[in-house]
């Protein structure tokens, strides 16, 4: 590993790691050299895979995949707990990326549903950054990612829950950034429009041609380029951007 990529030596966490943009994020953040722990809920193969891959990949670096449900404060608790355990007790970079949508008008939804993505996506900013802040904070240089959505700056029909979600990251994201900027920790958001991964390949085909057709390249975006962003807000470049919400939609109109 090279002393002079952009993440080297840095310790990184990141939520729901397995797949998507979060694989992503995990792949690019060992390639910048950076030590990873990233978090999985239902993908245990698919996280067991990918640790293994990123450690043959990477000799040297650490790579370590953890469960936890980001939603449930004890379970997001202990998952902190032992990601910093793993990382030697002190973390430079957290990445908040798990996330869940049920697409369902708002008259339809059921308050489970309601409750699950509030939680999953809300409630883990605090579950996981809360006892992940003073050890972050102790470093004196570090960065936490929250990762929103289009959805949540403009909101989306169909999404009044995962909307309501992702606005709240943001609102979260600004007043942490005010409180800890000054203690050399940068919280900033990345809001992706359309992105294909897992959570798109579910929407169906006329749904999603009507999207592309809000999207002036009408394509989905790729993860690789979300993870890119992610990384270098997490890098020294991006010390002196904080508070700030930065969309990657293709210039999505929603
Ligand atoms: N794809 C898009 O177009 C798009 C657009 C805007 C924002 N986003 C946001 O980007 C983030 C990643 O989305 P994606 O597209 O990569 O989605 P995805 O492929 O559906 O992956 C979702 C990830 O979140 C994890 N996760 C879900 N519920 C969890 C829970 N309760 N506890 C722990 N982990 C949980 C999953 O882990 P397991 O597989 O292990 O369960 C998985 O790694 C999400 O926050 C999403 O809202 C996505």
């Amino acid at each position: 590993m090279s002393a002079d990529l952009p993440l080297s030596g840095r310790k990184c966490v990141v939520t729901g790691g397995a797949r998507g943009i979060g694989a992503a994020v995990v792949r690019l953040a060992l390639a910048q050299g950076a030590d990873v722990v990233f978090g999985y809920h239902s993908s245990a193969a698919a996280a067991a895979e990918l640790a293994e891959r990123m450690r043959a990949a990477h000799p040297g670096q650490r790579c370590t995949a953890l469960p936890g449900r980001v939603g449930d404060t004890a379970d997001a608790g202990r998952f902190a707990e032992d990601a910093l355990h793993e990382l030697d007790g002190a973390v430079d970079i957290l990445v908040n990326n798990a996330g869940v949508t049920h697409d369902i008008s708002f008259a339809r939804i059921r308050r489970e549903q309601w409750d699950e993505v509030l939680e999953t996506n809300l409630g883990s900013m605090f579950n996981v950054t809360r006892p992940l802040v003073m050890p972050l904070v102790r470093q004196r240089r570090g960065a936490i990612v929250n990762i929103t959505s289009a959805s949540g700056l403009h909101g989306a029909p169909g999404q009044t829950a995962y909307s309501a979600s992702k606005s709240g990251v943001i609102g979260f994201t600004k007043a942490l950034a005010k409180e800890i900027g000054g203690l050399g920790v940068t919280v900033n958001a990345v809001a992706p429009g359309f992105i294909a991964t897992d959570m798109t390949a579910a929407i169906p085909e006329p749904q999603a041609e009507r999207l592309r057709n809000l999207i002036p390249s009408r394509e989905f975006g790729d993860a690789d380029d979300v993870a890119a962003l992610v990384c270098f807000l997490a890098s020294d470049r991006a010390r002196y951007i904080t508070g700030q919400v930065i969309e990657m939609s293709g210039g999505l109109i929603l």
